[in-house]
């Protein structure tokens, strides 16, 4: 293989595409789409969003010190694309996308309806990086569509139809065929 040397960037993929929802003080709800979105801790459970302090967004979660993370289809790229273009200082993204703001049980953003699972986070840390701050949140609840929900909590890749963002060429793709499962090769290598 000839390797070719380029400036140092965020290239890596692929990356979630994710729709966080965040809710200012009057209760109006807003969509951001966020590609900077990692598992960092299990116990508790603990994810990290990593956003600029100029999105609309930034300001509603630091004020409040929650987020919902809601993982969206592939049937929604539409919606996940057009959150992630548009600001909730100029535009309403529930109206705009018709999605369906749905009561959390513990925290004050809404879920969306239409995500098959949604996180409910509240946040634990802030930490500046530079061009971005990371959010360090804990998950206090969870909610799984029963549709795509399987034996032992596990869920249906299948049904779920995640969507991956490709930093590397700025492109969405599905998820295309299972190749293994965790810790198949045990015992065979
Ligand atoms: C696929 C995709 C991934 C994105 N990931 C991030 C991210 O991880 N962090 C971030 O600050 N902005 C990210 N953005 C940009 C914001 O979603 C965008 O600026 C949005 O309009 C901000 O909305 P708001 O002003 O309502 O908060 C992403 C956009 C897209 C389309």
């Amino acid at each position: 293989m000839s390797k070719v040397n380029l400036k140092p960037t965020t290239t890596m993929f692929p990356l979630p595409a994710m729709l966080i929802t965040c809710v200012d003080a009057s209760g109006k709800p807003n969509i951001i789409t966020l590609a900077w979105v990692g598992v960092v801790n299990s116990e508790p459970p603990m994810v990290s969003i990593s956003i600029r302090p100029s999105r609309h967004s930034h300001g509603l979660i630091k004020a409040s010190q929650e987020f919902v993370v809601n993982i969206p289809s592939e049937k929604m790229i539409g919606k996940v694309d057009l959150c992630g273009v548009v600001s909730g200082r100029d535009v309403d993204k529930f109206s705009e996308t018709e999605l369906t703001p749905m009561p959390a049980q513990e925290v004050s953003p809404p879920l969306i309806e239409e995500c098959y699972v949604n996180l409910e986070c509240k946040v634990k840390r802030i930490i500046s990086l530079g061009s971005h701050d990371l959010f360090l949140g804990e998950i206090v609840a969870i909610h799984i569509d029963d549709t795509v929900l399987k034996e032992k909590g596990r869920i249906n890749i299948a049904k779920a139809l995640p969507v991956a963002y490709c930093g590397g060429s700025h492109e969405y793709w599905s998820m295309g065929k299972k190749l293994g499962w965790y810790g198949y090769t045990k015992g065979k290598l």
